[in-house]
Parts: C-alpha cells; sequence; structure tokens
C-alpha cells in the first residue's frame, strides 16, 4: 500500500496491536477514554436521526458504534493508521452495520476534497496527532454541515513540560510521529462560522460541539 508520510508515522505508533487492544477494551467496557464519553454524552443530546456522520482519525469506531446505534443512518471514517482502519471495519461488518458505513485510508487534509459532507463531524483526539492544526480545522469544518464535535489537549504547563518526555520516546522508539498541543484551536473552529454549545474540560482534555448558526431552530 502506498502511504503519505503523516500516514507511515501515524501507522507506526497506532499499530495492529494497539487497535486490538483498544477494540478489546471498547468491547468489554465502552469507550475507555472519559473524553471520549463526555463526546459522546454530548452527541446524545441532539437529534441524530437519519443524520450522517464523518469521523476524522476514528479509530476503531467508537463514535461511529456508539452513534449508528443512536440513529445516524450512514458513516464515513478517515484514518491515516491502516490497522485501526481494518479493524474498525471488521467491527462495523460484525456489527452488521457495513452497508451504511464507508471506510477511508489517508490524511484526511489529501483526501478531504474527495469526501462527501456531513450533518456532523467529528474529531477525538485527533487534532493533537497533527501538525498543521489550521489546516486540519479548516478542511472538516468545512464537510460539517450542520455539528462539529472534538476534543482536543488541554495547554496546562504540566502538558508542556510532558511534551519533551513523548518527543524523546518517540525517537528512542525510532518512530517520527509527535504529539502537538496546539493553540487556538477554539478560536480556528469559531473563524470557520461555528458557535460552540457545550464545552466540558477535563484535567487534561477539552471537550466540545459546535454548531452552524443558521441550523439552529429558535
Ligand atoms: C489518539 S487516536 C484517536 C482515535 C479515536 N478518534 C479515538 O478517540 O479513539 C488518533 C487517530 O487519528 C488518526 N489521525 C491522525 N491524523 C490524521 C489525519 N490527518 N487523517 C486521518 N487520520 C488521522 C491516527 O491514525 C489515530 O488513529
Amino acid at each position: 500500500m502506498t502511504c503519505c508520510r503523516h500516514c507511515q508515522e501515524a501507522g507506526e505508533f497506532f499499530n495492529d496491536e494497539k487497535a486490538r487492544t483498544e477494540l478489546r477494551q471498547y468491547r468489554k467496557d465502552g469507550p475507555p477514554n472519559k473524553s471520549t464519553r463526555l463526546l459522546i454524552d454530548g452527541l446524545r443530546t441532539l437529534d441524530l436521526s437519519s443524520a450522517t456522520l464523518l469521523d476524522v482519525g476514528g479509530g476503531v469506531g467508537m463514535i461511529q458504534h456508539e452513534l449508528m446505534a443512536e440513529g445516524v443512518s450512514e458513516a464515513t471514517l478517515v484514518e491515516a493508521s491502516p490497522a485501526y482502519l481494518e479493524v474498525a471495519e471488521n467491527e462495523t461488518r460484525r456489527r452488521g452495520r457495513a452497508d451504511r458505513a464507508t471506510f477511508q485510508h489517508g490524511d484526511f487534509v489529501d483526501l478531504a476534497p474527495e469526501l462527501p459532507e456531513a450533518d456532523l463531524v467529528t474529531l477525538d483526539r485527533v487534532i493533537c496527532c497533527y501538525p498543521h492544526m489550521n489546516e486540519l480545522v479548516q478542511a472538516s469544518t468545512a464537510k460539517a454541515t450542520r455539528w462539529y464535535g472534538v476534543t482536543y489537549p488541554r495547554t496546562r504547563w504540566f502538558l508542556r513540560w510532558a511534551k519533551p518526555v513523548t518527543d524523546l520516546y518517540c525517537w528512542w522508539k525510532d518512530m517520527d510521529f509527535r504529539i502537538y498541543l496546539h493553540e487556538g484551536v477554539d478560536r480556528a473552529i469559531q473563524s470557520a462560522g461555528f458557535r460552540r454549545f457545550y464545552h466540558v474540560k477535563t484535567f487534561l482534555w477539552h471537550v466540545a460541539l459546535y454548531e452552524r448558526p443558521e441550523t439552529v431552530t429558535a
């Protein structure tokens, strides 16, 4: 499989073993991360019946699996890691929803021009895996016709201090993948014409939902 540089990096870090472990945990106990659970809680307050979903960097497909059970009609999952994409696709088939789901391998920013719009676009813990935050936010908000849901790390001082440690770990493991603590994520999303209506902070994460104002019903 030919692969862009970002996909190679993501594929090394988000490998087959990690994907299988995450799926096992998810099947046993549901989404393991508090931020993911909070994002899903917020999304469950929306009327998602017949809505379409585009999940960017969807991992093993937790958002998609949960929201298809809530009425989402069709989902597209885009993944840079081939291992995660394969696990997500197999799990979707196992759940009997393969006919309503599409899986695309690649860097979302490169693929975006060919991808369909969706009522809801989600990026759960993805912005921190990508070096070019503005490009990723611009390309993904452009695909969201109604709602946009994200989780991304807070820029707290101890996370800034931890960043060189994670960089060192990746370097030591001979991986080019890096984690990024981007400033200005909320500003970039609001500049794309979205209004935030749900925001929860955990110790490490922002969890936020946005909507396009013209879709707000009085
Ligand atoms: C920390 S994981 C989160 C997975 C999932 N969203 C979750 O919360 O369980 C980040 C995922 O985003 C993917 N990713 C990062 N940048 C991406 C991009 N530009 N296009 C597509 N996938 C991307 C990675 O391959 C990885 O699987």
